[in-house]
């Protein structure tokens, strides 16, 4: 999967650079044919015209911003019914096809990713880590598109904020997404983007019935180290409580040698440690108590499972990160919105799985925390095809 994947990633690079190859043939040529070019020139205009009539443009996904660095409820048990819409044909020439968008495999990619997800359901001796209940706390991560029928499970660290403004433009709140002020899109008591949870329990299951549905997914652990990063680490957006609240009540519990705070020869960094991190993660039963008190914070760190119930809720599709560039066309298609959207340019590279970043988050954390963390997420692992990191792990 990962060697396939490298594949791709190349061949895209090799286009690339035979699109600017002929950009260099076409300079030379404009010296000597200087109406040829203009022709061209006429074609690129009418193109462009042509492209903003379809896309409102987006701009670089927020998510991604500057980051160089690559970065109880009644239960509704009842599994929804597969979904309505067609599953797009990617070879049919539209205007949207005029950039790069989705390989014509891609359709059985997001096939077999949903069989993988079907089966992996189905094992019996994975369902405690597969299974959840439509609860609240589920209902409260998926945002409804009435407008378009489509429902959106929020996975933080995948670029949703992107996904959720070009929502909210379907929805009709704004016309265009550069009009949505950044702190419109979390507000979801102003932005007209209500969350399933705020509607009734029959309104709830029509529409988890008959709408396209639809989550993004990444790698578990690269997962686990972009939310340490961003949440105790940096923390970009103004969110104190991460460091100044969850981060002590975790150190209490699990770090394992309090230092005297007196003894000067210490030179450790103060905040919470990767690791103590992951053995707070590792620490199913006894994590219960912590995350009731952190409450929706948990979004960042929980899994998949938790967060979507994609065992429960028959999703259309399942968007992974590290493949948006072709996931997120894809998904407008499938979802027949795409002749209304586009999702933005995604930075190169700044999606894929760093292998060599995770081996440096987790040198030298004990091999037993490694393994019960994975415990913890195996559901997610399995569930979405990501192959266990045995690097880590034997
Ligand atoms: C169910 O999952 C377990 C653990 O991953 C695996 O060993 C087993 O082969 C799976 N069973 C089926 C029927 O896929
Ligand atoms: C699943 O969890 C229940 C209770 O939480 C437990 O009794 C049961 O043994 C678990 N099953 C498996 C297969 O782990
Ligand atoms: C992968 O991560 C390492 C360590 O964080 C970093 O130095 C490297 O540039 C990253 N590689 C890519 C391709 O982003």
């Amino acid at each position: 999967m990962d060697i396939n994947y490298l594949g791709e990633v190349q061949l895209a690079h090799k286009l690339r650079c035979r699109v600017d190859g002929c950009q260099l043939v076409h300079w030379e040529m404009m010296r000597r044919h200087w109406l040829l070019v203009g022709a061209c020139g006429w074609v690129l205009l009418l193109l462009m015209v042509a492209s903003r009539f379809i896309n409102f443009n987006l701009h670089v996904p927020d998510d991604y911003g500057g980051k160089v660095e690559a970065r109880t409820w009644t239960e509704l048990s009842a599994r929804t019914a597969k979904p309505q819409r067609t599953i797009p044909q990617p070879n049919s020439m539209s205007a949207v096809d005029v950039f790069p968008t989705i390989p014509s495999d891609w359709r059985s990619v997001e096939e077999r990713r949903l069989d993988q997800l079907a089966s992996v359901c189905r094992n019996a001796s994975l369902r405690n880590l597969t299974h959840t209940s439509i609860n609240k706390f589920v209902l409260d991560r998926i945002f409804v598109c009435d407008k378009q029928k489509i429902l959106f499970c929020q996975t933080p660290k995948v670029g949703n904020t992107q996904w959720k403004k070009v929502l909210i433009v379907l929805n009709g709140k704004y016309s265009k997404v550069e009009d949505i002020p950044e702190d419109m899109v979390h507000d979801h008591e102003k932005n007209g983007l209500p969350r399933l949870s705020s509607l009734k329990e029959n309104e709830i299951r029509e529409r988890l019935d008959t709408y396209f549905k639809f989550f993004i997914v990444r790698d578990p652990f690269e997962r686990i180290i972009s939310a340490f990063k961003d949440k105790f680490v940096k923390n970009p957006r103004f969110e104190p409580w991460y460091k100044h609240d969850i981060a002590p009540a975790i150190i209490r519990k699990y770090r394992k040698i309090h230092r005297d705070p007196d003894d000067s020869s210490s030179h450790e960094a103060p905040g919470l440690r990767f690791e103590d991190f992951v053995r707070y993660l590792g620490d199913v039963s006894g994590q219960k108590r912590l995350n009731r008190q952190f409450g929706p914070h948990v979004i960042h760190w929980v899994t998949y499972v938790e967060l979507c119930a994609p065992c429960d809720i028959s999703y259309s599709m399942v968007g992974h990160h590290e493949t948006l560039d072709r996931d997120a066309p894809y998904i407008l298609k499938a979802a027949g919105i795409e002749h209304l959207v586009s999702y933005p340019t995604i930075p190169p590279g700044i999606t894929l799985y760093n292998r060599t970043k995770v081996e440096r988050y987790f040198s030298g954390i004990g091999k037993r925390d490694v393994r019960r963390l994975y415990e913890r997420f195996q559901g997610d692992f399995n569930l979405f095809g990501y192959p266990r990191p045995d690097f880590l792990l034997d």
